[in-house]
């Protein structure tokens, strides 16, 4: 088992032990409960992790695959995969990227890493798991000299507003501080940045089917420069 991280995080009395390290065959039953736990309807329930696809994550990509632990008990999870993408085509959906989730698409030799989902559970939210997960995430897109991390955004607040304004106004409003969004608020302060807002990315009513692509750079990515004399291109 790759143990990544053990440091400490505050719950506002005191520091609590936490370690982020990959998930294993024997993580699948509690990382399914803690999606139970995170995702709570309206967010369709056949969307929460299978044991396959949890199995698949493993077996595929199994450096994407994190969880974080408190006391011993899983309390988080965030996974992701490489994709080529391809800045000039940017649109997709969750699906596509993902392949349904199972991430059976993952492209060792492609050039961003891609964030399939992210949870931390509601008892120890705010305590900055979510940051350091993301964090984690940040260095393997180094250690593998990606060009970018990206994943889509759920605004889970939209549907509140979008009898008034479009997902587009929504984003800049959160941007300017008119609006917080739970998700979208998150990612801001850990750093990644919006590029796109795309319609019909996942099926989420909460966030009425849109998803914002974030995108955080590789400050030390460097195009590998290419011999066109090498017979080894
Ligand atoms: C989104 C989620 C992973 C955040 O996890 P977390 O561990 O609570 O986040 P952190 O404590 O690391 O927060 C990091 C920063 O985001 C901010 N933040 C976290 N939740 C926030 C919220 N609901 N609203 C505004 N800001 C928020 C924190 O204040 C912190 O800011 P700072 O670094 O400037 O102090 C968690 O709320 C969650 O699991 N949500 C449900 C699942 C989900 O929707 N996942 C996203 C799928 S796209």
């Amino acid at each position: 088992m790759i143990i990544l991280k053990q440091m400490y995080v505050h719950d506002g009395r005191k520091f609590e032990a936490l370690t982020i390290r990959n998930y294993t065959e024997t993580d699948i039953e509690r990382l399914i409960s803690l999606q139970e736990e995170c995702f709570p309807p309206p967010f369709p329930q056949e969307l929460l992790w299978s044991e396959d696809q949890l199995a698949s994550h493993i077996k595929t990509f199994p450096e994407g695959a994190l969880c974080a632990l408190i006391n011993g008990r899983i309390i988080g999870s965030m996974t992701a995969l490489i994709v080529q993408f391809e800045p000039d085509s940017p649109d997709h959906t969750w699906a596509q990227a993902t392949d349904n989730g199972s991430i059976k698409n993952h492209e060792p030799h492609g050039n961003t890493l891609y964030v399939v989902d992210i949870s931390v559970s509601p008892h120890y939210r705010k305590l900055g798991i979510g940051k350091w997960l993301m964090n984690t995430m940040y260095e393997l897109t180094v250690d593998k000299r990606l060009e970018r991390l990206l994943g889509g955004c759920r605004i889970r607040l939209y549907h509140k507003y979008a009898h008034e304004i479009s997902a587009v106004q929504y984003v800049e409003d959160v941007m300017e501080g008119r609006k917080n969004d739970p998700v979208l608020s998150f990612l801001l302060r850990c750093g990644r940045s919006p590029i796109r807002v795309v319609s019909n990315y996942l099926e989420d009513k909460e966030s009425l089917n849109y998803g914002v692509l974030m995108e955080w750079k590789n400050p030390f990515y460097k195009k590998r420069a290419v011999d066109h004399n090498s017979p080894f291109k």
